[in-house]
């Protein structure tokens, strides 16, 4: 597409001259005889790009670069200055003027500096652009998080969320599994379609199928109508199958059945059904050890693993929980309490073994529960609290059991929980050591970490 480049110059042969040049470089040209008439195309025309005399009748270049600049308007403008005033051109600089060019100049000058501006402009575009979709990447359905892992967490959902390939979300409880299951739907081009969520763990077997399966009249005593399953109330959209590891191995040969033929039958009927349904798996457990144990059909994971999704546990993401409290108190209508950073400190220190949702349900207490508008150690839970208690922060008061210790195995314990606490970051798990970074290496290498 040709860039449409607007002329502003009070004389009318040099109009006629540039926008000759111009249009035979394959510009389209627009042009304005004075300042008002500059305003008006600048807002009518939505130039690319800009050469714009100084001199003019009222309002003049300067004038009118500053009002364009100052609407927040970010297109490059070429100023044309008499020649020998440097103050001309140092002050249309300074108000947001791309290149100048002092009078006389010759054509070839004028074509390069447009040249470079249009690519400076393309560039800073680009830039905008990129900065832009990082702004949505990162402000996914609902998901705040500042964590490497997490982000890559993101970028993957993004990435697999248009396909339809199987995922599979891996992580403790309250880590948000449901949420970047929900996230795989919302940003897939089966939005629209319906969401259907199944917790294996909440059903024995015998009802967990006909859910998922539905199952004709007659089918078992009290099946007085047919109902139809999960499968085909998903059709179109995506089933979430949560608890995964929690199916009997009867049950898994079915589901791999439906995932491999994308079939089935209700139960107690023979019509075969057809469905178009994507499935998102998830699990608290380490399926590798349940096949290991028996427990769980090794050709199911690896139909079911096409797309791994491991979340972290909070504890090892630290980083996010000051972003997360932010999170809920906006999202409980408490966006302007604040929070003393003891209890800041004390919600970053705490394990958080019910993870993300245990943090929510706590913000959302200590925001019923607190009556002043700054969050103290005191409004936070005990156990919480009991985190920053200095008997628990250092061990002090440890008593040496009757057969004693081995004391690099006490070290060696404490260094793992450090670095299982800051995710693995040497320079944080020191702090928490009261050591200094160099002396936690030198440590962690004496010990074979
Ligand atoms: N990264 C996050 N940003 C914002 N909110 C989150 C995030 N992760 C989880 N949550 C919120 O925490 C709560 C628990 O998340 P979710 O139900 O998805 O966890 P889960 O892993 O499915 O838990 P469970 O294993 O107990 O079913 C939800 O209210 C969810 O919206
Ligand atoms: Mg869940």
């Amino acid at each position: 597409m040709s860039k449409r480049v607007l002329i502003v110059d009070d004389e009318k042969n040099m109009r006629w001259v540039l926008g000759q040049a111009l249009s035979g470089e394959g510009f389209e040209v627009v042009d304005a005889a004075d300042g008002k008439g500059a305003l008006a195309s600048v807002s009518d025309q939505a130039p690319d790009i800009m050469i714009l005399d100084h001199r003019m009748p009222e309002p003049d270049g300067m004038e009118v670069l500053r009002r364009v600049r100052g609407k927040g308007q970010t297109f490059p403008i070429i100023m044309l200055t008499a020649h020998g005033n440097v103050a001309q051109a140092v002050e249309a600089m300074k108000a947001g003027a791309n290149e100048y060019l002092t009078k006389p100049f010759d054509l070839e000058e004028l074509k390069l500096a447009i040249d470079k501006a249009l690519q400076y402009s393309d560039l800073a575009n680009e830039v905008e652009r990129l900065r832009q979709e990082l702004d949505r990447e990162y402000d996914v359905e609902g998901i705040v998080a500042s964590d490497q892992r997490m982000i890559e967490v993101i970028e993957t959902v993004r990435k697999v969320a248009p396909t339809n390939a199987t995922a599979i979300i891996y992580g403790e409880s309250g880590t948000g599994k449901e949420l970047i299951a929900r996230a795989l739907h919302n940003l897939s081009d089966r939005a629209n379609k319906p969401f259907v969520s199944v917790s294996a763990g909440a059903l024995p077997d015998t009802l967990l199928e006909s859910e998922l399966f539905g199952f004709e009249k007659g089918a078992f005593t009290g099946a007085v109508t047919a109902k139809p399953g999960r499968f085909e109330m998903a059709n179109g959209g995506t089933l979430f199958l949560d608890e995964i590891g929690d199916i009997s191995t009867a049950t898994q040969v079915k589901l791999l059945r439906v995932l491999q033929e994308r079939t089935f039958e209700r139960l107690g009927g023979t019509r075969t059904i057809d469905i178009d349904v994507r499935v998102v798996a998830a699990t608290n457990q380490d399926l590798q050890q349940l096949i290991a144990d028996g427990g769980f059909r090794e050709d199911l994971y690896y139909r079911l693993n096409v797309v791994p999704i491991t979340l972290p546990p909070l504890r090892q993401r630290s980083g996010d929980i000051p972003l997360l409290v932010a999170h809920f108190l906006e999202k409980y209508n408490a966006g302007s309490m604040r929070i003393t950073p003891e209890a800041m400190e004390a919600l970053v220190t705490y394990q958080w073994p019910g993870n993300i949702r245990e943090l929510e349900n706590s913000i959302e207490r200590i925001v019923i529960l607190t009556h002043h508008d700054e969050i103290g150690l005191d409004d936070l839970p005990a156990e919480v609290r009991a985190g920053m208690s200095p008997t628990q922060r250092m061990p002090s008061g440890f008593q040496l059991p009757e057969d004693g210790v081995d004391l690099e195995e006490v070290e060696l314990d404490l260094v793992r929980q450090a670095l299982d606490r800051t995710g693995g970051s040497a320079p944080k798990a020191a702090k928490l050591l009261g050591l200094t970074a160099k002396t936690l290496e030198a440590r962690m290498a004496r010990l074979g970490l």
